[in-house]
């Protein structure tokens, strides 16, 4: 078989495989055996399930190395699905289940219309846009929280530790979700202060500044960032912010920011910086990921310059972060 064949029918079955893992962690198979070993009649009872179907997917998992079959018939944990458990901090589980990940399923199954009709795919797959929905739906916000904090968890500390922020007074993060990225920076930085803006029902429960012990050097202000900004930061970071976005709305966000920023003050954009051409770059996947979630875009530094333009900013520098981070910190300042 060529390899090109082999390639596109691997990805095939690795996307049944995918959604069974994810299965497999909405039914909290591996908190289930966190205690020992149990017969799939036991199993299927402890999570809701039907002996016959659950035995078959444990069986097809236990083929990669995730749960494994003892001779009488019940199944156990394995390292491999140690990721699956709620409970551990190398937890995987708040993007595999709950609310968000199941949204995100059925989004991916409108990707062809969406392509069609240049419709946004989540929209299609749930009638509204990205973050109005959220907005109305408690309990898939904060499992969006919970994923997004995950994804970030590895690249806070990456990002704090590989730029100078000790030169900034205080630092403000634009759309800072639960606050871990000002986390990182104030744990590592004693000097600086930190201004946390979100939506005012993200703001309510900055979960990870408070974690931190970080609250009192933080101020948290709760508003839209289409219509205005805090003023007065000597930085201003949008991280994985301006990606959520198309062209005008994001330059309507970059014009928040420079209505805020000072002549003295920047901004630091954290984002994905495309490769131009057909270079591979998990960055491009993230793209077509976003497209269909928000209809937002990854950019190229060239795109970053027009954005930054058209907003009155003037592009600095792109640092990309160390791996296994995909992300750069895009630099500008007032121009
Ligand atoms: C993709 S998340 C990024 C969160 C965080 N910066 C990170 O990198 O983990 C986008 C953030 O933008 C916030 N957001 C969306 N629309 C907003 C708006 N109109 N005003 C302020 N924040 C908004 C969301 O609540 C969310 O926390």
């Amino acid at each position: 078989m060529s390899d090109a064949r082999a390639f596109i029918l691997d990805v095939r079955s690795q996307a049944l495989l995918a959604q069974a893992i994810a299965s497999a962690a909405a039914l909290g198979i591996a908190d289930a055996l966190a205690a020992g070993p149990m017969a799939v009649a036991e199993l299927a009872d402890h999570c809701g399930a039907k002996p016959d179907p659950l035995c078959r997917l444990l069986r097809t998992l236990a083929g990669h190395g995730i749960f494994a079959e003892d001779d009488d018939g019940r199944f156990a944990l394995t390292d491999g699905a140690q990721p699956l458990r709620s409970d551990r901090p190398d937890s995987l589980y708040p993007l595999l289940a709950g609310e968000f990940p199941s949204l995100v399923w059925a989004t991916f199954g409108e990707l062809e219309a969406a392509i069609r009709t240049g419709d946004v795919a989540f929209e299609r797959a749930h009638g509204a846009p990205f973050f109005d929905y959220l907005a109305a739906n408690p309990r898939a916000n904060a499992s969006f929280d919970r994923a997004m904090a995950l994804v970030a968890a590895t690249e806070h500390p990456l990002i704090a530790a590989s730029y100078d922020f000790a030169r900034f007074g205080t630092v403000a993060d634009i759309g800072g979700g639960q606050g871990g990225l000002l986390a990182a920076i104030l744990g590592r930085y004693p000097e600086v202060r930190g201004l946390l803006f979100d939506q005012p029902q993200v703001i309510d429960e900055p979960a990870e500044l408070q974690a931190a012990g970080l609250l009192e050097r933080c101020e948290l202000v709760g508003g839209d960032f289409f219509a205005s900004v805090p003023a007065g930061a000597d930085l201003y970071l949008l991280k994985r912010i301006l990606h959520d976005w198309d062209d005008a709305e994001a330059i309507a966000i970059l014009r928040s920011v420079r209505a805020a920023t000072g002549a003295g003050g920047r901004l630091a954009v954290i984002d994905a910086v495309m490769r131009p051409g057909n270079a591979p770059d998990p960055n491009k996947d993230l793209d077509l990921n976003i497209m269909a979630l928000t209809g937002g875009r990854e950019r190229t530094e060239a795109e970053f310059v027009a954005l930054f333009a058209a907003a009155g900013f003037a592009l600095d520098a792109v640092r990309p972060l160390p791996p296994p981070a995909t992300l750069s910190i895009v630099e500008a300042r007032p121009q």
